[in-house]
């Protein structure tokens, strides 16, 4: 063999052995979300995230770069690349380079799907910082707290102020201010029941089961935003 064809040969071979880890080179930390601050729950914080955002191409049905996400062991498991979750080493650790899109072609979720926001990012952060604790065992299910500020506003906000707010008061509710939601309106009387769920009738108005409401594709609301109503209300309607 040619030197030439010696070196080519080499580095043919070599290839597959020197893709051991990620490009970590350009990783910007200071691009990263801060962690949370707060200890954080393993069950309450960080399973929540991995479940809507991640399990649909890491967990029982999909396995996409051949890791899953849904079980600890799946998690923990070593890739192509190495260890993806680095106890201790946000800084380093690939989960957490992959969700801030530190590492080149490889942010997570990929693109089309919906990002983590910065908060989360700094949840999962901070559980690698904590030690990543995983409880062995099966893990218990978290609701979570709906807030009404963050959560709810913004949707009441932008399907029903426009004719259930100050200044128009169609059926004479209005959704702008707690009493007068609790109150309710002309016709229906009260809609919402703080705690109860299947008695606030204004679930059935926005989820467009309600035939008698005037212009009911103006109260129809897509399937998400109705569960989250119903989650507020049936977490007791806190409205600050
Ligand atoms: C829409 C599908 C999709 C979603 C949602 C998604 N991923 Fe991925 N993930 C992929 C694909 C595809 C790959 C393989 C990419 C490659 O190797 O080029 C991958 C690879 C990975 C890897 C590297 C696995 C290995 O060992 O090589 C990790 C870690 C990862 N994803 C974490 C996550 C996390 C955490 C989330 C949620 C925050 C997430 N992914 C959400 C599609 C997805
Ligand atoms: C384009 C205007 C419009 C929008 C947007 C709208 N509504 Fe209405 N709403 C009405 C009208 C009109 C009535 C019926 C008034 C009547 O005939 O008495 C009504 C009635 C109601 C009532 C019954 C009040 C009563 O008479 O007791 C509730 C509850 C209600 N709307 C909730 C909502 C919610 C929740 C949203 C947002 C998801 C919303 N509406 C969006 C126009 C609107």
């Amino acid at each position: 063999m040619k030197p030439l064809g010696i070196i080519l040969a080499l580095i043919v071979y070599a290839l597959p052995l020197t893709r051991a880890a990620y490009d970590l080179s350009r990783v910007d930390v200071t691009k990263i979300p801060p962690a949370a601050k707060t200890k954080v729950d393993f069950a309450r914080d960080i399973y929540p995230i991995f479940k809507e955002k991640c399990i649909s191409c890491h967990g029982p049905e999909k396995q996409k770069g051949s890791y899953r996400i849904d079980t600890k062991d799946g998690a923990f498991k070593a890739g192509d690349n190495g260890f993806n979750i680095i106890p201790d080493h946000s800084e380093r650790a690939p989960i957490v380079l992959m969700i801030a899109g530190q590492i080149d072609e490889m942010l997570m979720p990929p693109p089309k799907a919906e990002p983590l926001t910065p908060e989360e990012i700094g949840l999962v952060r901070a559980w690698v910082d904590q030690g990543a604790v995983w409880p062995d065992g099966p893990i218990p299910e978290f609701i979570k707290k709906v807030d009404f500020v963050r959560d709810v506003q913004p949707v009441l906000q932008k399907s029903c102020l426009e004719c259930h707010g100050a200044e128009k008061q169609a059926g004479g509710f209005r959704l702008d201010q707690k009493a007068a939601a609790l109150k309710g309106g002309q016709t229906y009387g009260v809609v919402i029941k703080p705690g109860d769920a299947a008695k606030s009738s204004f679930l059935l108005i926005v989820a467009g089961k309600d035939e008698d409401i005037a212009q009911p594709e103006k109260h129809q609301l897509g399937a998400k935003q109705v569960e989250l109503l119903r989650r507020w209300i049936e977490q007791g309607a806190d409205w600050p």
